[in-house]
């Protein structure tokens, strides 16, 4: 008898420590929803067959065996095609049949929305409705555990929910299992999401026909703003926002491209990618990266000095502020704290976003300039001695202001003893000021330098000689890799040298392309005093143009224009009008008429003009900089023949500097 007791326990042990399904059919492996009721429309089509998220450019599913309910998928086996969709429009539940709880434990697989009340998987029992698991907002299930012990031994059912017709609209679900123990809470452990590969793409090159040549862009897919810039005591650091994945916007990745001149530049594995943490998925957004050069993190490895990179963190239901550092001078990266905030969301706006950092000597401090409100448009600055912990600073409200935030430090008519701040935007408002180490005192309006495709430029940090060198993206423009046959799309503005000068409305900006473009010399032309009337053409003398620099100094003296015919882009420079005009193109890929910089007066009878050639840009800059366009054309709308020309009268070149470019590839 007593044997027999013992034999009974042992195997009540071993049969109950084995994951038993919940109740049949709560894998779905019958391939069919039997046992299941459906109500409503989310569940119709299930349970889906194989990794169809996966075969449609998502995060792999992560199911058990053939079937699991996907409910953004609309493949059975038998209904739809491996990788079809049906949305995250439609809503609905799915009922289990009744079971007992017969151990502590349900454990299943859970991924879709993050949406508690809206999606997920919840518990009727003994009249009550328990709601035991939401998604995670990444396509990719995770294992997890809900303690049921207090049921054991009643009846109850599931009832997987989906009531979100909106982003992450949808829930998926596989494997209900009772278990003796709870799996570990994966949930809140940092994961990389979306499967994206680092690797930049090595056997992509920059030969294509219309490929800008002394621009940057990514060997393929989308890119936008410049992130992270910084000189690192021996290269350029250009990170820049990324789609990995396709040449439109989405699965925001840190790319990465460093030079030695910031003219030539060698695309690197992407630096930051998309992940999980705390059961938020985000993509990685602008940000800055400064280097550690006093070892103020604590991370320093030897003599090489830590790069942080402070980005957003681009989740839901708020963005929050993160930082990731390097002890390898960007090969490889450590998110701090797994990615969690150094600055958390400030209650203003769930989009607050584009932290900028730089050390602020005087003060002995790191600062962040942070945008964080629009109308009111509110900057927040903060201060921190150790890189990760930020204490509030001031509020500059300026109804100007909106995303990606820069403030640099620039000497007045380079005078080291004067100088002055710089704070702008990402649309390039500026103002000029001071900055005391917490808060911005403006001595200028707001003003504006720019127009045309250029956005959410930024400068180095740490730049060497004092150089205060900025990069734009140059944002629009059809899709290049649809309308041109690319593998990438959109590109950046070429490095711009910032400086401050006195003018008689007082103290403002000029932009001026960086010396180093000079390093590209394939030929140099020089005209002086030569005048343009009638048939004459002050390139006549020049074939072959293809990218090309060029500076001049003109009078339009009695011609109602000044034309200049480049390669794939004319110019004019309407007298009249006093304005610059060429033809450039909208984001549809249509062409039109364009003012290619602010008005253009002439000075004492002359117009200086500076022209930057690229295969589908156009920069041009008036008077050493003082405004300037950057411009996408259709390059395959451009004059048939090169030249300088007047229309209408005698205009005359005072001087002319034609320098043609090689590539920088
Ligand atoms: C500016 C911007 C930033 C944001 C990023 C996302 O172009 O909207 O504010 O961080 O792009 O890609």
């Amino acid at each position: 008898m007593i044997r027999t007791i013992c034999f009974a326990m042992a195997l009540t042990t071993a049969v109950s420590f084995a994951d038993e399904p919940l109740f049949p059919n709560a894998d779905f492996e019958t391939g069919t929803l039997s046992g299941w009721t459906v109500d409503g429309e989310a569940f119709k089509v299930q349970p889906t067959k194989g990794d169809n998220s996966a075969v449609r450019n998502r995060e792999s599913s992560n199911h058990e065996g053939e079937y699991w309910i996907g409910g953004y998928e609309n493949y059975t086996g038998s209904v739809g095609k491996p990788g079809a969709t049906r949305g995250d429009s439609l809503t609905g539940t799915l009922t289990s049949p009744q079971f007992t709880i017969t151990k502590p434990y349900i454990t299943f697989r859970i991924g879709g929305g993050d949406l508690p009340g809206q999606t997920g998987v919840r518990l009727l029992c003994d009249g009550a409705e328990v709601e035991l698991a939401s998604g995670v907002d990444s396509e990719t299930m995770v294992k997890q555990s809900c303690d049921v012990a207090k049921f054991i031994g009643k009846t109850a059912r599931l009832v997987i929910f989906d009531s979100a017709t909106g982003g992450w609209g949808h829930i998926n679900v596989d494997a209900f299992t009772a278990t003796d123990q709870a799996v570990p809470d994966t949930t809140k452990a940092f994961a990389f999401t979306d499967e994206i590969s680092p690797a930049a793409y090595p056997d992509t090159g920059y030969d294509q026909p219309f490929r800008p040549q002394f621009h940057f862009s990514s060997r393929k897919n989308w890119l936008n703003d410049p992130n992270g810039m910084v000189f690192d005591g021996e290269k350029y650091h250009l990170f820049f926002q990324h789609n990995p994945k396709g040449t439109g916007w989405g699965n925001m990745t840190w790319g990465h491209a460093t030079s030695k001149d910031m003219v030539r530049w060698t695309q690197h594995d992407h630096a930051l990618l998309p992940y999980r943490v705390d059961r938020r998925a985000g993509t990685i957004f602008s940000g800055t990266a400064v280097v550690d050069h006093n070892n103020s993190l604590g991370k320093q490895v030897g003599d090489t000095k830590t790069l942080c990179a402070f980005y957003t963190f681009a989740a839901k239901p708020n963005f929050y502020q993160a930082m990731a550092y390097s002890t390898d001078l960007g090969e490889t990266w450590t998110y701090w704290n797994e990615g969690r905030a150094v600055v958390p969301n400030q209650g203003f706006d769930s989009g607050e976003r584009d932290p900028k950092v730089f050390w602020h000597e005087a003060s002995q401090r790191w600062v962040m300039v942070l945008w964080v409100q629009r109308n009111p448009g509110r900057v927040r600055f903060f201060t921190s001695k150790n890189l990760t912990d930020w204490e509030f600073a001031s509020d500059l409200m300026r109804d100007w202001a909106f995303e990606c935030m820069d403030l640099v430090f620039l000497p007045v008519d380079g005078d080291p003893t004067k100088v002055k701040c710089l704070i702008y935007d990402a649309s390039f408002d500026y103002e000029i000021g001071t900055f005391d180490g917490k808060e911005f005192h403006s001595e200028t309006e707001p003003l504006k330098i720019s127009r045309g495709n250029f956005y959410a430029a930024q400068t180095f940090n740490h730049a060497p000689d004092g150089r205060v060198v900025q990069i734009g993206w140059m944002r629009g423009g059809p899709n290049a890799a649809q309308a041109y046959e690319l593998p990438y799309n959109q590109q950046m503005s070429f490095p711009y040298e910032l400086s401050l000068r006195t003018t008689s409305q007082g103290v403002r900006l000029n932009c001026w392309p960086i010396k180093e473009i000079e390093s590209l010399t394939k030929r140099l032309h020089h005209i002086e005093n030569v005048s343009l009337a009638g048939d004459s053409n002050a390139l006549a003398d020049i074939s072959g143009l293809d990218l090309v620099d060029l500076t001049i100094e003109f009078e339009p003296g009695t011609a109602t224009q000044v034309v200049f015919d480049l390669p794939g882009i004319a110019v004019r420079y309407d007298a009249k009008e006093q304005v610059l005009m060429h033809n450039g193109i909208d984001n549809e890929g249509q062409s039109h008429d364009y003012w290619t910089i602010d008005k253009i007066p002439p000075r004492d009878g002359v117009v200086q003009l500076r022209l930057l050639v690229d295969r589908m840009s156009l920069e041009a800059f008036a008077f050493g900089g003082e405004t300037f366009g950057a411009h996408y054309f259709n390059p395959k709308l451009g004059p048939a023949k090169h030249s300088i020309h007047a229309v209408g009268g005698e205009a005359k070149i005072r001087r002319l500097e034609l320098r043609e470019l090689n590539s920088a590839w």
